[in-house]
């Protein structure tokens, strides 16, 4: 019955916390692996945590790409108190689709919030000179102050080889992925199971490093096929809380 449902999730949610070494895990019922709905609830979920989090002035919210982020987009509604609310992406093109990117995803969730928004222009798979010389320009320069000022990150979480495979990666890379036993992916950055960073990819905008200076990360993955991609990143990354599904929470309680 429900309430029965509703006492293991919280039930879960301890256990798996304590797991994960972090203060706060959120469960939806069902995987998204096989359910489209349980991404939604995960959106719904990370919608209500923004709010929560807010501090009521300037408050500037660094959101990435991926579909678990483009649905808490989708079930973002209109908030009086999130008019001043800026929206900007975290990091510049890791190489997703238009309707996975950071800035389509932080540009929904700002009109649907009825806040504001600031998008960052830079292409995908950048040279070390390209990236240079973007640095200097001014208007890219206070947008990454801007979102160096975030203070909340909600983030996805992918498995490497699909991440990889989703971004169309060169061979070499990608076997350096295999070789080297990636199997996390979050940012742009590759971690394998102790959460050493084994590839990046080359943009601007948040650094892994400057996540520690942020008060409030938050994770939103799910699905029975993450379990080993969210424990390697969230039991070695800076991120203080996650929102899950009931399948990859039971994934990686029982076989992690
Ligand atoms: O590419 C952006 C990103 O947030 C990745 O860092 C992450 O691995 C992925 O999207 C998650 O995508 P999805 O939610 O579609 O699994």
């Amino acid at each position: 019955d429900v309430m029965h449902e509703v006492f293991d999730l919280a039930d879960m949610e301890a256990k798996l916390a304590k797991k994960l070494g972090i203060s706060n895990v959120y469960i939806v019922p069902g995987d998204s692996d096989f359910f489209p709905w349980v991404k939604k609830e995960m959106g719904k979920k990370g919608t209500l945590l923004l709010k929560n989090l807010l501090k009521g002035e300037k408050d500037v919210i660094a959101v990435t790409g991926g579909t678990t982020i483009a649905s808490v987009a989708e079930m973002m509604e209109t908030d009086s108190e999130m008019q001043d609310t800026l929206f900007v992406p975290a990091r510049g093109g890791l190489g997703e689709q238009v309707e996975n990117q950071a800035n389509t995803i932080c540009a929904t969730m700002a009109r649907k919030a009825m806040g504001q928004y600031r998008l960052l222009h830079v292409p995908d798979q950048l040279s070390k000179e390209a990236h240079d010389s973007l640095i200097q320009e001014s208007s890219i320069r206070q947008i990454l102050e801007l979102i160096r000022s975030a203070n909340i990150v909600i983030h996805g979480i992918g498995q490497a080889k699909t991440m990889a495979e989703r971004r169309k990666t060169p061979e070499n890379i990608l076997n350096k992925l295999q070789d080297e036993q990636a199997v996390a992916e979050a940012f742009g950055y590759y971690f394998n199971h102790s959460g050493d960073i084994i590839h990046k990819v080359r943009t601007i905008g948040l650094q892994l490093e400057d996540l520690k200076h942020i008060p409030d990360v938050i994770a939103v993955a799910g699905g029975k096929s993450k379990a080993q991609a969210i424990y390697a990143y969230i039991t070695n990354g800076p991120s203080q809380m996650l929102v899950t599904d009931e399948g990859a929470a039971t994934e990686m309680l029982n076989n992690v």
